[in-house]
């Protein structure tokens, strides 16, 4: 166990070590055993998160302002179009001035080319911890709470097989970010991936380049398939969800174009059938129900979509009881 993260940023898991990883999942199961037992833990009294949001979220500010609460503190929800980003308020600014108001600062960035180098910009310029709350490269919260799901569940996630598929979703083109930091820490932690997508929705290169590397050195695998019921078959778990044609598109209306060609990748009960009996199906939410994924399958014996976005309150109030004391 490694209990140094006090002052940490979590910007990207690459930058944490397993052992850390570890810690984090040991708390994070302790803080969900006291909450079900109704056992306080007030582990950040007086302590202030600020929370910044480009873009919009349910699961995220619920779960970081309700875990706060918890840790007997406080979170600030604030939206960069209701402040003075607009006109002018620098990456540095942001940090030298929200850092000296709270104890730490998380943002949410998933603007192309943009989110990620802004969450480390102020990070740079911040005397508190900087936690990703998504940007458009990785939703570190997000797979934290997926890896503890996997491993509530099904044990040892060692040797395991994880589908990562793109799905159709009609709604928006969704950032790469999820499949992205599930390929990375499902390989680090010995997970047999197979990242299952159509060739226009590829994924940033210098990612399954870094996923390959980590399953070299776990004992893992990636394979790379663009058969969507090939990556089905046999899996243990099947995590299929929509993302945008980014790497490939010029801009949405080409990105939706694109998709269209693949409205038939939903993950419905035939599909499901072809996994392992015991399969589990997770998708972080929003989903498009009836065109990413059937209800029956959504809401089906093998769905674990409520545990997993359970599972992003108990991961982010360890990472923040750990970093921000
Ligand atoms: N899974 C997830 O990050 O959900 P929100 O976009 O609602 O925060």
């Amino acid at each position: 166990m490694q209990t140094d993260l006090r002052g940490r940023d979590l910007v990207s898991l690459q930058g944490w070590s397993n052992e850390e990883i570890e810690t984090v999942l040991e708390v994070a199961a302790r803080l969900k055993l006291e909450r079900a037992l109704g056992q306080p833990h007030p582990l950040l009294r007086d302590k202030v998160l600020a929370m910044l949001f480009f873009f919009s979220s349910t699961r995220t500010r619920a779960s970081f302002e309700a875990g706060m609460a918890q840790l007997g503190g406080h979170a600030q929800f604030i939206e960069s179009r209701t402040t003075q980003i607009a006109h002018g308020d620098t990456a540095h600014e942001i940090g030298e001035i929200l850092g000296r108001y709270n104890d730490g600062i998380a943002i949410r960035n998933v603007d192309w080319g943009v989110g990620n180098r802004y969450i480390r910009d102020v990070a740079a310029a911040s005397r508190v911890p900087v936690l990703n709350m998504q940007c458009e490269v990785c939703h570190p919260f997000q797979v934290l709470a997926d890896l503890l799901t996997i491993r509530e569940k099904l044990g040892d996630p060692r040797g395991r097989t994880i589908t990562v598929s793109w799905a159709y979703a009609a709604s928006y083109q969704k950032p790469l970010s999820v499949p992205q930091d599930l390929a990375l820490l499902a390989t680090r932690f010995g997970m047999n991936v197979r990242l299952v997508h159509p060739p226009e929705f590829r994924l940033m290169p210098e990612i399954v380049d870094q996923a390959t590397e980590n399953a070299r050195r776990s004992g893992g695998s990636l394979e790379l398939l663009d058969d969507f019921e090939a990556g089905m078959r046999g899996s243990d778990v099947v995590y299929a969800k929509s993302w945008g044609a980014l790497m490939t598109a010029k801009d949405d209306a080409e990105g939706a174009a694109i998709a269209g060609q693949y409205t038939d990748w939903i993950t419905d009960e035939r599909r499901m059938a072809m996994a392992a009996d015991e399969a589990l199906y997770m998708h972080p939410l929003p989903a498009d129900r009836g065109i990413e994924v059937a209800d029956a399958v959504i809401d089906g014996p093998h769905s674990v979509v409520y545990d997993e976005a359970e599972n992003r309150l108990h991961v982010q109030k360890a990472v923040m009881a750990l970093t921000m004391r």
